[in-house]
């Protein structure tokens, strides 16, 4: 049975490894990357079973491309549930997006257009994982760099409507929403006021590359100053989410990871408190 998933987590990372094993960490909960834990046997494996039985977990996934036209790799998903199994996880997620067609994956979580045509076209594949997967399924908003002259809404707004009409859940990344305000020119409070609330099930926070007029999505800084007080803001409105740092490249230790993170619990500690006193 899967363990409940609050508080406050990290994603799993190879270089943490060890320091989960030698010790208990002030880590609340972990996120693991599915694609890194299907194939059969070898360290990953060996370290997940270890790990997994004193902490909940949660999947996070970047292959799915639910969005492509292609349909569903039936292998993948046969692996994700087999992996379902193995972990059981609170919930399952991926992303958004599209990451290739026609057989060709250009490993990038590439945005979709926001039309009632791309609506239509997710609905049902949405609705295949939900069926197979058996267990909560949360799809995540991207970082973008470009948008379409097909694009009918917003993205907060499809995103409303995709909840509406798959039941599907959210994982909300606020550096994402910074990123995209910024390369896009929207207020990114504006995103984060329209979004079904009760369908955000989770929290990224993560750092990025600042380039002044535009911003790259890198995972390999400390979470910046603007998505601080835009994470205060989405507490403000979503309250007590489990939220978790993403961190892909220049790895810290585990120990300064945990030192941001407990930075982000006094964040959602004093909003809550806030909150409390107000009311
Ligand atoms: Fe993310």
């Amino acid at each position: 049975m899967s363990k409940a998933v609050q508080g406050f987590g990290v994603g799993l990372r190879t270089e943490h490894y060890s320091d989960f094993v030698a010790s208990p960490q002030r880590v609340d909960w972990l996120e693991i990357i599915s694609e890194n834990y299907l194939v059969d046997g070898g360290k990953p494996l060996h370290f997940l079973d270890r790990i997994r039985r004193d902490y909940p977990m949660v999947m996070h996934g970047v292959s799915l491309s639910i969005g492509s036209t292609d349909p569903l790799d039936s292998d993948y998903l046969r692996q994700l549930k087999a992996l379902v199994e193995r972990v059981e996880p609170a919930w399952v997620s991926d992303h958004l997006c599209w990451t290739g067609t026609d057989s060709l994956n250009l490993h990038d979580l590439l945005p979709l257009p926001y039309s009632e045509a791309t609506l239509r076209h997710l609905t049902p594949r949405v609705a295949q994982v939900q069926d197979l997967l058996g267990c909560p399924f949360l799809l995540e908003n991207v970082s973008s760099y470009v948008s379409y002259r097909a694009d009918e809404m917003s993205e907060w707004e499809f995103i409303g409507e995709l909840v509406a009409r798959t039941g599907c859940q959210l994982l909300l990344d606020v550096n994402n929403i910074y990123v995209s305000s910024v390369n896009h020119g929207f207020d990114p409070r504006v995103f984060i006021d329209a979004v079904p609330a009760a369908a955000v099930r989770q929290i990224h926070l993560a750092g990025h590359e600042d380039h002044g007029d535009y911003i790259i999505d890198t995972h390999d800084h400390p979470i910046c100053d603007a998505v601080w007080d835009l994470y205060a803001y989405s507490v403000r409105r979503f309250g007590a989410v489990p939220t978790m740092i993403e961190r892909d490249d220049h790895i810290p230790s585990l120990g300064e990871l945990i030192a941001e993170l407990d930075a982000v619990r006094l964040v959602a500690e004093r909003v809550l408190a806030e909150q409390r006193q107000a009311a």
